[in-house]
């Protein structure tokens, strides 16, 4: 019979830990706020900048209760889409909210 020594499992799961950490916030500062005049926004109209703030809003306000903030730059919109279609319902999320939140998250999201 082979038991992992304490050390093994350490060397093991480490790196883990640090990866898991990587962007990672549960201060909402660090969540991207939407700047209209930022080139990325310029074309919007304000209606459409209204729904990404809210966008933001609801995932501060719906996503944090578990685990901490990711940044919207930490995934792709790909990432994105299919992680809020896996937390809408934990997070009791109506249809609207989640259109709201995966549009503020994909519009940040990093490429
Ligand atoms: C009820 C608790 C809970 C709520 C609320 C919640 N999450 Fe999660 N989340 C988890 C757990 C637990 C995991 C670990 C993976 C799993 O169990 O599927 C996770 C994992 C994730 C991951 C995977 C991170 C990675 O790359 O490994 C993302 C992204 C995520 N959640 C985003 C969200 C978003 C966006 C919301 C809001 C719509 C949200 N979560 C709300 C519990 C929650």
């Amino acid at each position: 019979m082979s038991r992992p020594g304490p050390r093994r499992g350490a060397a093991f799961f480490a790196p883990l830990a640090v990866a898991s950490g990587l962007g990672f916030f549960g201060c909402e500062s660090a969540i991207s706020r939407i700047d209209p005049a930022s080139p990325r926004f310029a074309k919007l109209a304000p209606e459409e900048i209204a729904a990404l703030r809210r966008g933001r809003a609801d995932y501060i306000a719906k996503c944090s209760g578990c685990h901490g903030l990711y940044r919207p730059s930490h995934g792709g919109p790909d990432y994105w889409e299919k992680w809020v279609e896996a937390m809408a319902q934990r997070s009791r999320l109506t249809w609207f909210e989640r259109e709201r939140i995966t549009g503020y998250l994909v519009a940040l999201s990093g490429h």
